[in-house]
């Protein structure tokens, strides 16, 4: 026995009112149709996608799974985009069938709905709505469901139903396909719909087992930017919940964007507002995360203090470091313990030692900087030479002094001192002062200009 999931994809989304596919909206950054399909691996199923509009990109959005695809040409109804899959599902299967916008449906519910398929039963996901409009109704005979009307088709009496569809299905793959070949499209609509099979299913005495899911949110749909924007507040709220539950402190539970993965490896983080945290961030004891910063990819030790508006990417902050405020660490910056990198400063693929300080205004790239090194403001490595980049490496205990230009490949020798206003185009030796100057003078006899 095999689950096949087949996700409904094709559907235009016209009132999202944008170019793109609607699946490929993000929430929390990752594509809708993303995360329906993690959700489907997850329970070691194999994927279908159902797809219409904007075929090419929704496939290459999503190359790195193993998953079919099926082109419905024209949008006839739930039913007829599943019956594309028929092909492709065997009698012994159990077809999963969910929706390519209603991103957020958990593994443990798909595991429930699928557990409860047997020859003789096929299960459904409701939904209590205190405002059931536009959805299907859930028609039940001494509580057994009957079949599902959907609103357009409604009576009076139907339309006062507040039991659901959410649309969600599981169902034997020989009793789908059959069912499959029989609908028609004499309704409201004229379209062939999926939540016919229901009835079928009843006269063949198949029982239907209804679900419901935990949280409503595992079952909302994305119509809309608004639509789009509720799941992903009500998506943030869960995950910042989630961060004060393990002990992290936020200013602001409704101030913090989640897009990827926190770990903590320690306790009392504190966070201050308006921060966002991208792709899988580790955060040690007692971290320290000021206002405004965009944390990427990124390894940050116990005792740190990230001071407001830093941006962070793909890089690792030792112990104790001191960053920003308004610091810039780019991909490939790793700093050692007790490392201070200060305002106005870009670090790209530099390993920076222990205890050394770039505490202004500079830019350090391509670099390899020992223990202890104190690199004055307005430091730049000139690591690129307009074809190629080149390498800096500034030894222990290295006093760089202000306005320095560092000509890559260079190399700066162990407490070696640059005179401020240097521009290094040789090694420098280690334990000496080495000044690039030009002698200073003073114009006597030099009268100011005056305004004409
Ligand atoms: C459907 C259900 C309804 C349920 C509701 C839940 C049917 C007939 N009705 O109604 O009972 O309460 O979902 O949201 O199934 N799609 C295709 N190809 C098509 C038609 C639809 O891929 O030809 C996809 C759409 O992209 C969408 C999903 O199927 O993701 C649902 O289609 P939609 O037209 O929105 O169904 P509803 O009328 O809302
Ligand atoms: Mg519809």
């Amino acid at each position: 026995m095999n689950i096949k999931t087949v996700i409904l994809a094709a559907g235009k989304g016209t009132r999202m009112v944008s170019e793109k596919a609607k699946v490929l909206h993000k929430i929390a950054g990752k594509p809708m149709l993303q995360r329906v399909i993690e959700s489907a691996e997850a329970l070691n199923s194999k994927v279908l996608v159902v797809y219409g509009h904007d075929g090419e990109q929704v496939k290459q959005s999503h190359s790195m799974f193993n998953i079919s695809w099926v082109e419905q040409t024209e949008q006839l109804g739930t039913g007829h985009a599943v019956k594309q899959v028929s092909p492709f599902i065997e009698d012994d299967d159990i077809a999963l069938i969910l929706y390519g916008d209603v991103p957020l449906i958990k593994t443990d519910t798909l595991k429930k709905m699928v557990d409860s398929v047997s020859d003789q039963s096929m299960s459904l996901l409701t939904v209590q709505l205190g405002n059931p409009t536009g959805y299907g109704r859930i028609v039940r005979a001494n509580n057994k469901v009957t079949k599902i009307v959907e609103q357009k088709d409604a009576s009076e009496a139907e339309l006062l139903i507040d039991e659901v569809n959410t649309g969600i299905m599981a169902v034997k793959g020989v009793r789908l396909t059959q069912w499959l070949d029989r609908l028609g499209n004499k309704n409201a609509q004229g379209e062939y719909y999926l939540t016919d099979i229901i009835e079928m299913a009843v006269n063949e005495g198949v029982l239907i087992e209804t679900i419901q899911p935990d949280n409503e949110y595992e079952v909302q749909g994305v119509n809309s930017k608004v639509q789009l924007n509720e799941l992903e507040r009500e998506y943030q709220r869960l995950k910042a919940l989630q961060l004060m539950s393990l002990g992290v402190t936020l200013a602001d539970k409704a101030r913090i964007d989640i897009r990827g993965d926190i770990t903590l490896t320690g306790s009392d983080v504190y966070i201050d507002v308006n921060n966002v945290f991208e792709g899988n961030v580790s955060l040690g004891k007692n971290v320290h995360i000021g206002p405004n910063c965009v944390i990427q990819n990124a390894v940050i030790s116990d005792d740190v203090v990230i001071k407001a508006n830093s941006v962070l990417e793909n890089c690792s902050v030792g112990k104790n470091s001191i960053i920003g405020p308004f610091a810039r660490l780019r991909p490939g910056t790793e700093l050692a313990n007790d490392v201070r990198i200060g305002n106005f400063v870009e670090i790209k693929k530099t390993v920076v030692g222990e205890g050394s300080k770039v505490n202004h205004l500079s830019y350090i790239g391509d670099a390899v900087i020992g223990t202890g090194v104190n690199i004055g403001a307005g430091t730049i490595t000139c690591n690129y030479d307009g074809v190629n980049k080149h390498k800096t490496e500034i030894n222990d205990g290295a006093f760089i002094g202000s306005g320095t230009q560092l000509v890559a490949p260079i190399t700066v020798g162990a407490e070696a001192t640059l005179g401020a206003g240097t521009t290094l185009s040789k090694d420098a030796p280690s334990d000496a002062l080495t000044v690039t100057r030009a002698k200073q003078i003073t114009l006597k006899g030099w009268v100011k200009p005056v305004k004409t």
